[in-house]
């Protein structure tokens, strides 16, 4: 396993990360235990989660995915673990939490009532990743950056970061922290796979300007990548499946972003590739993201067991420029699937 650091942090994590969000939903806590077990034991020691989760966001479960992780944590050195969560962004337009009755906001009364429900959760003194999890387009970003940086000054905190940001959105907060003398984002977890390349449209430029790390989500849109629902009979379980007959219309539009004509279209390509080159479609999606320097580690995400050793394979696996120049080719030929 290879490491690498975030941002200009102490943080040496691992270049594949485990992603949390199923667990307590779609993955009970005993299989979520095994998972995280084999991560561990394959030299993965970076984890990923968020007061919010599990997925699909809901009031009688919120919360549930930290305390497996919590009670996983008293099985380890709490140390050799780097441990990342979020605090849910504001309540407004597009989604309201159902978390604190869902009137969320980047200030400083919810940060600070976050880091105390997932520091309790999570049974530990300190978070060593700490992100917001979407932006606040109404709270001011200093009040923002101003109560992070008291979690960082109370030790509660190691490093922040950010998450489903723009350029902008970075660059201004981390203009804000290095004039007011603040902790600064460190790391931007967005979305970003070969079915989503829109972090090269402008933050690349940021992150390899100002050395903050990008840590991808979703890098095989959701499971599509893995070609499954390009067969003739999708082989089960499949996220999208569930959602598209979700009671809650977000969560269909939700699936609809990630399973549509141009994504199966573009993995069906990805798939002629993965022949190609005779490597599993997994191991390619998750070895892509590795590739790029402005990426620290790559959240990963597996509903059960079996379906982790592909992405394990990944990890030391280099691809080559011919390999590229196909993904590439991909990408021009069917650009920006996901919208
Ligand atoms: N910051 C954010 O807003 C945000 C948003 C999303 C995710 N994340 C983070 O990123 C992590 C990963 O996200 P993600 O789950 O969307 O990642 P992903 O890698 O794109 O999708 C993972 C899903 O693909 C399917 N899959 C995985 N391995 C497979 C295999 N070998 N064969 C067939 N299907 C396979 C599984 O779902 P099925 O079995 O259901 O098909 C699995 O849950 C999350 O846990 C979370 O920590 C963050």
């Amino acid at each position: 396993m290879e490491y690498r650091y975030i941002g200009k942090s102490g943080l040496r994590v691992s270049v594949i990360a485990l992603g949390t969000m199923t667990f307590g939903s779609m993955t009970d806590k005993k299989e979520a235990f095994r998972i995280m077990d084999k991560a561990y034991d394959n030299g993965i020691n970076f984890f990923d989660t968020a007061e919010l989760y599990p997925v699909p966001p809901d009031s009688k479960y919120a919360g549930l995915t930290e305390k497996i992780i919590g009670e996983w944590l008293k099985t380890k050195p709490r140390e050799s673990i780097i441990l990342a969560s979020k605090v849910a962004g504001a309540s407004s337009g597009w989604f309201i939490p159902p978390i604190r009755y869902g009137l969320t906001a980047m200030d400083k009364f919810h940060i600070k009532k976050a880091i105390e429900g997932s520091l309790k959760r999570l049974n530990t003194d300190y978070i060593d990743l700490y992100q917001q999890h979407w932006p606040d387009t109404i709270v001011p970003k200093e009040v923002t950056m101003e109560a992070f940086d008291e979690l960082v000054k109370e030790g509660k905190v190691r490093y922040i970061g950010t998450s489903n940001d723009t350029a902008w959105g970075l660059t201004k907060s981390n203009e804000i922290a290095r004039f007011k003398g603040y902790a600064r984002f460190e790391s931007i977890q967005n979305n970003f796979s070969i079915l989503n390349p829109r972090f090269f449209d402008s933050l690349e430029e940021v992150c390899r300007n100002e050395q903050v790390s990008l840590l991808p989500y979703s890098p095989l849109g959701g499971g599509i990548l893995s070609g499954k629902y390009n067969q003739k009979e999708i082989q089960k379980p499949a996220r999208f499946l569930e959602y598209l007959k979700h009671p809650v219309k977000r969560v269909r539009v939700h699936a609809k972003k990630f399973y549509n004509e141009k994504t199966l279209k573009a993995t069906e390509k990805f798939l002629e590739i993965a022949k190609k080159y005779q490597i599993h479609p997994v191991t390619l999606a998750i070895a892509y993201s590795k590739q790029f320097d402005f990426v620290a580690s790559t959240i990963i995400g597996v509903r059960n067991l079996n379906q982790l050793k592909p992405h394990l394979d990944a990890a030391n696996l280099k691809l080559n420029r011919e390999i590229m120049k196909d993904i590439v080719k991909l990408q021009k030929e069917i650009p920006y699937p996901m919208g």
